[in-house]
């Protein structure tokens, strides 16, 4: 089969396309034709050497859809299937255990023609999206989903800031939050993306880049957010403690400005602020997740779709943060 494998440490140019030979699924696996691959900010860290137990070289991709060429039973054979993305969540839905991993490192990933996972991992495609659409949803719709649901306890009619729009998570986020009866404000580095989010039933909208943004933002909704969703990090954080209701949950699910190199202490205490950290989410969550695309009929944002054969220029415009939503590689081409 064709894959894309990360051979070293470096530039995109170090994702190769090779052919490699075709998975063999173990038992209670099931082989998957993989027809679309999504692409993750996860891919850039473990090209830059920027993730925990970096193993190479390896087939990365975290996100795949395709449809079941094998399975131990065979209902699943011919049917388009979404692959969880992740594995080993462990018995407490609150917490992963230790042995939770994600696909695309070290286990093969779904820059592929082919992949191996257990059965257990896979979930039907709903009939609305294609396989492109499917291949946006695996990590950035379960991190959205837990985030927003789970850990961000979101009400009907309630103000939630979802910072970065332009990511992945991010305008998943937004649709979900829509979906869900939420009023979604939003910020972002780019005034092209901040009318897609206009456009896409944002009550505010906002660029990070202006100093004292979050003044702005309240004003334009017409009052701060009592939840902020937010993957950046970074000095920002101190924005979204002033941006805040009291008693406002702040969900972090990511560090793309890295750690702060201060943090506004008494914003923390004197508005009593949550932070909640998130990561990823159980099948269940997943499960979930699906349903309420299916139920609302959610259409991921897909901003490119690549052949797999150009997955180093997939990578580096994933790396310069150009894209809104998802970058898509098409399998078969
Ligand atoms: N914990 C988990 O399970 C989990 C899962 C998925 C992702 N993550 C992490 O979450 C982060 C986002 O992931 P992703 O896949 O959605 O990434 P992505 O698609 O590459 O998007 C990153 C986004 O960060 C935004 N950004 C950059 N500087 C910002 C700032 N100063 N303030 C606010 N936003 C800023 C940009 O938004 P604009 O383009 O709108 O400016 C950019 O589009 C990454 O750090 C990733 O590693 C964690």
């Amino acid at each position: 089969m064709r894959a894309v494998r990360l051979e070293r440490q470096g530039p995109p140019e170090e994702l190769k396309l090779l052919d490699l030979p075709d998975p063999a699924p173990a038992a209670g696996e099931a082989l998957v034709r993989l027809h679309a691959c999504g692409l993750n900010r996860r891919d850039v860290w473990i090209r830059q050497g920027l993730y925990a137990r970096i193993q190479l070289p390896c087939v990365l991709g975290s996100d795949g859809a395709g449809v079941v060429e094998q399975a131990p039973d065979r209902k699943w054979i011919g049917k388009r299937a979404v692959i969880i993305p992740c594995y080993g969540w462990g018995p407490d839905p609150k917490v992963q255990s230790r042995d939770f991993f994600i696909l695309g490192m070290p286990r093969q990933g779904t820059m592929a023609e082919k992949i191996a996972v257990p059965q257990s991992m896979l979930c039907e495609i709903p009939a609305h999206l294609s396989f492109a659409e499917a291949a946006a949803l695996p990590v950035a719709g379960l991190t959205a989903y837990r985030a927003l649901v789970t850990r961000g306890e979101l009400r009907k009619d309630e103000h939630v800031l979802v910072t970065g729009i332009g990511g992945g998570v991010a305008t998943l986020t937004l649709l979900f939050a829509k979906a869900l009866g939420a009023r979604v404000s939003v910020n972002s580095g780019s005034a092209e993306k901040l009318a897609k989010a206009r456009s896409m039933g944002a009550i505010a909208a906002v660029s990070y880049k202006e100093k004292n943004w979050e003044k702005e933002l309240v004003a334009q909704a017409g009052g701060p957010p009592s939840l902020i969703i937010d993957g950046a990090g970074g000095d920002g954080l101190n924005n979204l403690l002033a941006a805040s209701s009291g008693a406002a949950r702040i969900v972090v699910y990511g560090a793309t400005r890295l750690s702060p190199s201060k943090l506004d202490m008494p914003k923390i205490f004197f508005k009593q602020v949550d932070i909640r950290g998130t990561t990823m989410g159980t099948d269940d969550e997943f499960r979930a997740m699906l349903q309420l695309v299916e139920r609302a009929r959610i259409q991921p944002v897909i901003d490119r779709v690549f052949p797999l054969s150009q997955a180093v220029e997939a990578n580096r415009l994933l790396e310069e943060s150009a894209q809104m939503g998802k970058i898509i590689l098409d399998c078969t081409k």
